[in-house]
């Protein structure tokens, strides 16, 4: 839809003009996956589909919200926004305005609420970091409150994990905060150090390839996974003080690693110190224009995420593995926290049609499922359009 349909909708919606339209994009990840809550480096990219907000003020002290995308209105009065509301599609929006009001910032006013997105839901390319960030984007900008970018990823970030119970880490909220056209982001997920990276791809293009697996990001399972680490953490805290497993390079994992006992959770710490490492490699291949050595890393972390830490699962391993074959593909693997979504592949401009066809029918004959394939666009971050 164009911002101009928006406000139509808008109108519609409410019987009023919208007074202000905001922007926050989906993100994909190149490299660096399940290591941002455990204090490593992350790489990833703002998309250029991301999800609108259209607002206006009301004189009566509640707020209404609506989506073009989702069936439930839900109008809630000052009282009751800080309460999540079982599973609607609400909490991302409604959990970014209860961090406002804890911190002790006043509403004056309700507001009328528009959304609409255009991320695919449940792809792994977060739809619900942009959900929450545009909203952190429009009301710092609405109440005057002055937060930097890198404060309203944390409320996003926040709001995610008190009102869709995922814990995640900060990495998705930070890339639709802070993107930037053609770049990605090298963010240290301990001290949310960063740096924008060009993507200087000479005659390769980033393929997104959505599995459209059922599964949807299983919290339970992306918890778990954090539990995991943490053990890790505190079995390692035996014999030598760390905060985050990232702390760890390889060759000092290896010197301590039998002092953890669950070999779960040494699998985990296996992963991601291992991850820790090609991501810092790949960054420096890209500023060294070594595209084929940053595809290499790709793929090997694509193994690791499916042997060590068990992510990925039997259809994102087979659109991984059938790109691998593909001619004019210089790395794939899973993007995101995995259990279905997306991959991310490099592919040469000349293989991209060979690429959709070959993997495509792959795919669908082994999973029996259609995939769907986009050329990514590396947008700018969170802003107000009008
Ligand atoms: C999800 C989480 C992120 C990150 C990734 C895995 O997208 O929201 O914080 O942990 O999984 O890298």
């Amino acid at each position: 839809m164009t911002v101009q349909e928006l406000k139509s909708a808008f109108q519609e919606a409410y019987g009023k003009p919208a007074e202000a339209v905001y922007f926050s994009p989906g993100r994909v990840n190149l490299i660096g996956e399940h290591v941002d809550y455990n204090g490593g480096s992350v790489f990833p990219c703002a998309l250029s589909f991301g999800t609108y907000l259209l607002l206006a003020k009301n004189d009566k002290r509640v707020v209404n919200f609506k989506s073009l995308n989702q069936t439930e209105v839900v109008s809630l009065g000052f009282d009751n926004l800080t309460t999540r509301l079982g599973k609607l599609w609400v909490n991302y929006p409604l959990g970014v305005i209860a961090q406002f009001l804890k911190q002790g910032i006043e509403f004056k006013t309700g507001y009328d609420l528009l959304f609409w997105g255009n991320v695919p839901n449940g792809a792994g390319l977060s739809s619900s970091a942009a959900l929450e960030v545009v909203t952190a984007y429009a009301f710092n900008d609405q109440l005057g409150t002055g937060f930097n970018r890198t404060v309203l990823a944390q409320i996003g970030q926040k709001s995610e994990h008190e009102f869709a119970l995922v814990n995640c880490g900060i990495m998705d909220q930070f890339a639709s905060a802070n993107g930037a056209k053609d770049n990605a982001i090298h963010l240290n997920c301990d001290t949310l150090e960063f740096e924008h990276v060009p993507v200087k791809l000479d005659g390769v293009k980033i393929v997104i390839s959505n599995t459209h697996s059922p599964h949807k990001l299983d919290s339970g399972a992306y918890n778990q996974r954090v539990a995991e680490c943490k053990l890790a953490v505190e079995q390692l805290n035996k014999v030598r003080p760390i905060k985050y497993l990232a702390e760890l390079s390889e060759a000092q994992f290896n010197e301590i690693s039998s002092a953890i006992t669950d070999p779960v959770a040494l699998k985990r710490a296996r992963h991601v110190v291992g991850e820790v490492q090609r991501t810092s490699d790949a960054i420096k291949a890209l500023k060294a224009g070594n595209i084929e050595k940053f595809g290499k890393l790709m793929n090997a972390s694509h193994v690791s995420l499916r042997d060590d830490y068990e992510v990925t699962g039997p259809e994102l391993d087979c659109m991984a593995e059938e790109a691998w074959k593909v001619e004019g593909v210089i790395g794939s693997r899973m993007t995101g926290g995995g259990f279905g979504g997306c991959t991310v592949s490099l592919v040469k401009e000349d293989a991209i049609d060979t690429f959709i066809k070959e993997v495509g029918s792959a795919y669908e004959a082994k999973i029996g499922i259609k995939p769907e394939f986009y050329i990514a666009e590396i947008g700018d971050g969170a802003r107000r359009v009008e």
